[in-house]
């Protein structure tokens, strides 16, 4: 039998929102070691933790980094056109950026501001980077946008209302966007963990930090996702460590 072996791109430029540290700092890592090309957005006066910070120099031919903040248009903006100057392309966008907020379906007025931060940065930024990367994505016919969504963005936990309803938002847009994109050969995968191990969890303690998810797998599902073939690419991949009954 014969089997038909469709090309990938072997190196690709990658957009990663989030890469200072956490979830999206791992993937950057292992992109780089993968020998892609990643451009890394990180808010002012942050620095990029752990040894991707090392790599900088070591890797400066395939490492970018600028100011985003998923709270400004405009960064974003300058962001895209700077990657395109230097890269000549953007064919993978990894979202990695987001926040938590325990806020509750009852909610205090005074934690408006915080429902409004989780729609914009968790839901909006995201939405508005792939729109203006979108024609670049689109013009080649294996791009990919990997969104780091939740469980929460699956199933309500509890009175968690806040978060949730940012993450379902998040899902309901990789779902639009893999519609959009999927005649130009665009495919989109929603990532949905449960507590992984990083300073977004730092305060769980219903579970050990060494049985949470750890990044570098996350980093490592993100390698393959973007090295599998168009017909071959999962649209969500929830992933549990611990049983919820
Ligand atoms: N950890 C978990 O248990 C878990 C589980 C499921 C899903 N997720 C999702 O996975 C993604 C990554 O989470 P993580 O665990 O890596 O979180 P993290 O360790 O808290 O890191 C969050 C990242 O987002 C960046 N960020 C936050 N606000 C930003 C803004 N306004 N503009 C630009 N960057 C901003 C942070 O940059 P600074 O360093 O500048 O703050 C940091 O790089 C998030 O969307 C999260 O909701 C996490």
């Amino acid at each position: 039998m014969e089997f038909y072996k469709s090309e990938v791109l072997e190196m690709r430029s990658v957009l990663i929102t989030g890469a200072s540290r956490g979830i999206g700092n791992s993937i950057a890592k292992r992109l780089l070691e993968d020998g892609h090309r990643i451009s890394i957005g990180i808010r002012k006066g942050t620095t990029i933790k752990g040894e991707l910070n090392k790599k900088v120099e070591m890797y400066s031919k395939n490492m970018m980094v600028s100011e985003y903040d998923s709270l400004s248009k405009k960064l974003a903006d300058k962001w895209v056109d700077k990657t395109i100057k230097n890269y000549g392309s953007i064919d993978t966008i990894i979202h990695c950026a987001g926040i938590f907020r325990g806020t509750k379906f009852l909610y205090e007025e005074s934690e408006e501001a915080d429902i409004e931060q989780l729609w914009r940065v968790n839901v909006l930024a995201p939405w508005y980077l792939t729109r203006i990367a979108w024609k670049y994505l689109i013009s080649n016919k294996e791009s990919r946008v990997i969104t780091l969504v939740s469980l929460s963005g699956k199933r309500s936990k509890g009175n968690l209302a806040g978060y949730s309803m940012s993450k379902f938002a998040l899902m309901s847009l990789c779902q639009t966007m893999r519609n959009e994109g999927w005649n130009h050969g665009l495919r989109v995968t929603a990532i949905c963990p449960s507590w992984v191990n990083t300073d977004m969890a730092k305060n769980i303690n219903t579970i050990n930090k060494s049985e949470m998810t750890q990044p570098e797998d996350i980093a490592s599902i993100c390698s393959n996702i973007i090295s599998l073939p168009n017909s071959c690419v999962p649209f969500e991949i929830s992933i549990n460590c611990n049983l919820e009954k």
